[in-house]
């Protein structure tokens, strides 16, 4: 029997390829693991309604880890015109797989390491190296959403003794309201997540990421949980800045940062652009992380256009797989797989389309392979 149980979802578009780099990668380093193929994304919305069914929840519940490519989601309008006819018209709603696995298996901390790799051509500056929390199961991304607005929702804000000017008088279908939903809870586990791992790898500074002064309830809470945690952790420098202002502040001074921590979608913005300082949607790494099951994937989405071309770069699957190694307590695997990705990216025999080169995504697994 496998020391490890690993559920493999490939997804569709650039999944299946940069998956399939990843696991070159892996058999190379004879990482002693069953893969259990799951199925997930387009293809099964199309045909099922689901795009996350429930075998691949269940064959989630019975592993150690997980690896996932990327899918393709579309607009409302678009994906009910795709599903099948006996399907349409269900009140089947399409919500992101990778959103509903976070919340599912309370997968609270999206961890994304940003780190430009020596001799990376797409490099902002060499050097940088960045670690974001993102919050992962509530805020925006709650679920919670009403368009048009049902009456009762309406009624109850209207007689809100605050007045809600921007819907007064408007009738429920000219409006929608999403709810921001932030937890005392959710916020102080993803910022003593950060200080945890701050503390562990030796890290001098976090700094958390809001926008208290306008989204003042959700936003004022995330911070007041974040500074109570904060006070646990005397030994190292907490700072705080605007989601806004920290967009320019990164871009000027990446070296003044070090850990960052944000509710969920300030996360999901700010992870993107500190994986572009450093190469962009080819290095962008993440690792969705919870008490039992952790998922790592990469941060780039599927590509369609370069769907099974053997184009893309795999270097942000591969690091991924390389958080998960380290997840699962295989720490010098993992160091050794960061190790050779880091000397193929030096050496620069072998660059992807993105990193202006013409070599194939097997190409560049095959050169990382060399270094190990
Ligand atoms: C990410 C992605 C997802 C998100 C999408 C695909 C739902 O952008 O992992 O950052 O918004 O979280
Ligand atoms: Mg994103």
């Amino acid at each position: 029997m496998s020391t490890y149980k690993i559920a493999w979802l490939p997804g569709d578009g650039i999944g299946k390829d940069v998956m399939d780099a990843t696991r070159l990668v892996l058999d190379r380093m004879h990482l002693d693991a069953e893969y259990l193929h799951g199925d997930i994304g387009w293809e099964f919305w199309c045909k099922e309604g689901d795009a996350f069914p429930q075998r691949t929840i269940d064959l989630l519940r019975h592993v150690d880890a997980a690896m996932f490519g990327a899918i393709t989601s579309k607009p409302v309008k678009a994906a009910e015109a795709e599903l099948i006819p006996e399907l349409r018209g269900k009140g089947l709603v399409y919500r992101s797989p990778i959103v509903r696995m976070r919340q599912m298996f309370d997968l609270y901390i999206c961890l994304r390491p940003c780190k430009a790799y020596a001799g990376n051509p797409l490099n902002l500056k060499e050097g940088i190296d960045l670690v974001v929390f993102r919050e992962n199961t509530e805020d925006l991304y709650a679920g919670v959403e009403f368009s048009p607005v049902p009456k009762e929702l309406a009624d109850v804000l209207g007689k809100l003794s605050r007045p809600f000017h921007v819907f007064k008088d408007m009738p429920t279908d000219q409006y929608a309201v999403s709810c921001k939903v932030n937890s005392k809870k959710g916020s102080e586990r993803i910022v003593r997540a950060a200080f945890e791992f701050a503390k562990k790898h030796n890290r001098r500074k976090v700094t958390i990421v809001h926008k208290a002064n306008v989204v003042r309830a959700t936003d004022g809470l995330f911070l007041e949980e974040a500074r109570k945690v904060a006070r646990d952790y005397p030994g190292i420098q907490c700072d705080e800045a605007n989601v806004d202002a920290i967009c320019m502040w990164l871009l000027k001074n990446p070296f003044s940062y070090d850990v960052l921590v944000a509710p969920n979608l300030y996360g999901d913005i700010i992870s993107d652009l500190a994986a572009q300082m450093v190469g962009g949607l080819g290095f962008g790494c993440s690792g969705n992380i919870g008490q039992q099951l952790a998922v790592f994937e990469p941060s780039h989405g599927s590509a369609p256009k370069y769907a099974g071309q053997n184009k893309v770069n795999p270097i942000a699957t591969i690091l991924a797989a390389k958080m998960m190694l380290d997840w699962l307590g295989e720490k010098e695997k993992g160091a050794h797989l960061e190790r050779a990705t880091s000397a193929a990216i030096k050496e620069g025999r072998v660059r992807t389309y993105d990193m202006g080169g013409s070599n194939s995504t097997t190409e560049m697994a095959e050169a990382i392979c060399a270094h190990l």
